[in-house]
């Protein structure tokens, strides 16, 4: 049995939500919903038993016919222009309005469309998340950020919608097959390492535990993520300077996803890759001692997590994303390096230096 969790108040320049974790099928102490509300439950084809578990919850709230479900697919594929065109279809023909909430039962696909189409249904209603993957839990359900991709543009379309809340029941969460598990654990590994010297030493010890699943080590490890995540949406909700700290690893792991076409890696697992090259990339730099790298590469190793470039993924194809990323301005790239472990900065590099830098990096992992 899980152990009790606690709730975090996550903070963003927007308000605070609150961000439950539970054991099984425990209830909250608290739910921001008026009954009568329209209600939309966007699932995907996984979310089974979640399902039965979002009736019985929000049975008591929307009046008949003006509650509705969407099931999409499973996959990034999912989020795009129709699934969201799907979603505010189906809203607008069952009538609903300004008191809609959108509850996503999903992982991060699911979160990001349903968030999104919360956030433009009648210029902005109630998005409520039930995270079901740990990636979701850790990381993409808090915060806000929501959106779509466009062609192999990666959350071109989007903006910053805070859930009012977001629960996640851990016990169904522990249950994922292993290797969804492992992916969602690259991101606490991310937040660890960029942010937070304490977690990530207690995330390296623990490895074996959170690996397997035991449940003291899970209940410490999401907490910590959701309050140093709040610690970072408190100081800029919108990307403006402290949060590009969260892209630790992501505009490489993007680019190693969109170039499997999304088909073969788990987003984690590419970002697990991105933090690689990021360390390596850093100490080639001169910002990161290399003793710290290695430590970096050790532990997302022994997370099980890909430390090496898959066959197939072309490196100057990846250098081509790191060039082209939507951040970038002039002949400078923008990109979050490590000066330490728990140290991260967003820094404006010359283009020249970070591509020999990260020319170096890949080298080594082929
Ligand atoms: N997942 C990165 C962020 O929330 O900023």
């Amino acid at each position: 049995m899980m152990n009790a969790m606690r709730a975090v108040p996550v903070r963003s320049g927007r308000g605070t939500a609150v961000v439950a974790y539970h054991a099984g099928s425990s209830q909250p102490a608290c739910l921001p919903l008026r009954p009568g509300a329209g209600l939309v439950m966007v699932t995907d084809i996984n979310a089974g038993a979640m399902v039965t578990w979002g009736r019985r919850r929000y049975g008591a709230y929307g009046m008949a016919g003006r509650r509705l479900r969407v099931v999409l697919g499973t996959g990034e594929s999912y989020k795009g222009f129709l699934y969201l065109r799907l979603i505010l279809r189906a809203m607008l023909r069952a009538g609903l309005g300004r008191d809609a909430v959108v509850l996503s039962l999903g992982g991060g696909v699911v979160g990001d469309v349903a968030g999104l189409a919360a956030a433009c249904f009648m210029r902005g209603v109630s998005i409520v998340q039930h995270p079901t993957t740990l990636l979701a839990c850790v990381d993409s359900s808090m915060g806000g950020k929501v959106g779509i991709n466009t062609g192999a543009f990666k959350n071109a379309v989007g903006c910053i919608h805070p859930p009012r809340y977001m629960e996640a029941q851990m016990g169904r969460v522990a249950a994922l097959p292993l290797r969804q598990w492992r992916a969602g654990l690259a991101e606490a590994a991310k937040i660890a390492a960029g942010l937070d010297r304490d977690f990530y030493c207690w995330l390296a010890i623990h490895a074996h535990d959170v690996a397997r699943r035991a449940a003291p080590a899970i209940a410490s490890m999401v907490t910590r993520c959701a309050e140093l995540k709040s610690y970072v949406t408190a100081l800029d909700d919108v990307e403006a300077g402290a949060r590009a700290c969260l892209n630790l690893g992501h505009t490489i792991g993007h680019a190693v996803e969109s170039g499997m076409s999304y088909m073969h890696w788990l987003h984690g697992e590419a970002v697990s890759l991105g933090i690689v090259l990021m360390a390596k990339a850093s100490h080639r730099l001169g910002l990161l001692p290399r003793a710290d790298a290695a430590q970096i590469v050790r532990m997302l190793a022994s997370l099980r997590l890909p430390v090496r470039l898959p066959l197939g993924v072309d490196a100057a194809r990846l250098a081509d994303a790191l060039s082209a990323d939507k951040k970038n301005r002039g002949e400078s790239v923008c990109v979050v390096l490590l000066r330490g472990i728990g140290d991260c900065v967003a820094l404006e590099v010359p283009r020249d230096a970070m591509l020999w830098a990260w020319g170096g990096a890949v080298h080594r992992l082929t």
